[in-house]
């Protein structure tokens, strides 16, 4: 059975109540100041993007507006969230630089080893399982060149009163399962900093701030240690 059944109905419904709606013209989208200076590390002196759970792919159309941008690949298990990416891609132009596919960690290991100079992955290792989520981080550093650029952004870390206050169910070892179905990774940052320690030096650590959630979200810019 898939692991992933809920997340996938959840994030389906999400992006299929998005898809038929008019896209934004990706210069009028207004990023988080911290997350446009990450999309500006990220495409510095890079060719291929690659963005594992794209969702909407609104990151990675903000790195293919970079005209040293040849080639962004967007990963998503939604179906929905492919298409909306593929809709904003082709609106905008630059369908060409695309290559989208609807798929899970298992396409990871279809990539070449050493053939990505930037990866996003932004809101996803800590809605995986802890598997999944150590697989992901290994894939990564194999098809990520040395010295290869990471974005890594995580949900906040809830306290007990906030953990009560969301109703998540504890699974194991601090993964929690949300009342849609979808896993939560509660780590602190020391936590995480260690995990990512395994694969990736840190250039860079920020909690942000996003008015539209009212929530900190923790952002790490890295370089793929070989
Ligand atoms: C919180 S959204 C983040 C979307 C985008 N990265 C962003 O930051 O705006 C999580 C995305 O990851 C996708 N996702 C969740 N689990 C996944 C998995 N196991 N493999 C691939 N994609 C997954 C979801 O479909 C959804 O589009």
């Amino acid at each position: 059975m898939c692991n992933y059944s809920s997340t996938i109905s959840f994030w389906n419904n999400i992006f299929h109540n998005k898809v038929n709606k008019v896209p934004q013209k990706i210069e009028n989208i207004i990023m988080q100041n911290d997350i446009e200076a990450a999309i500006k590390f990220l495409t510095t002196d890079s060719k291929v993007i690659l963005d594992y759970g794209c969702g909407s792919g609104t990151m990675l159309l903000k790195c293919a507006i970079h005209s040293n941008i040849e080639k962004c690949i967007g990963i998503d298990i939604s179906n929905e969230a492919i298409l909306l990416s593929s809709k904003a891609a082709t609106y905008n132009h630059l369908k060409h630089k695309f290559s989208l596919k609807c798929d899970d960690l298992s396409y990871l290991s279809t990539l070449n080893e050493n053939s990505i100079d930037g990866c996003i992955l932004s809101n996803i290792l800590d809605n995986v399982t802890i598997n999944d989520c150590d697989k992901i981080m290994n894939y990564i550093n194999k098809i990520t060149k040395p010295n290869g650029k990471i974005l890594i952004k995580l949900n906040p870390y809830l306290n007990d009163k906030k953990l009560n206050e969301y109703g998540l169910t504890l699974l194991n070892d601090n993964l929690y399962i949300e009342k849609e179905g979808i896993y939560l990774r509660n780590l602190d940052t020391s936590e995480w900093t260690s995990l990512i320690e395994n694969y990736f030096s840190i250039v860079n650590f920020k909690e942000i701030y996003f008015d539209e959630f009212n929530q900190f979200n923790r952002l790490f810019l890295l370089f793929n240690k070989k």
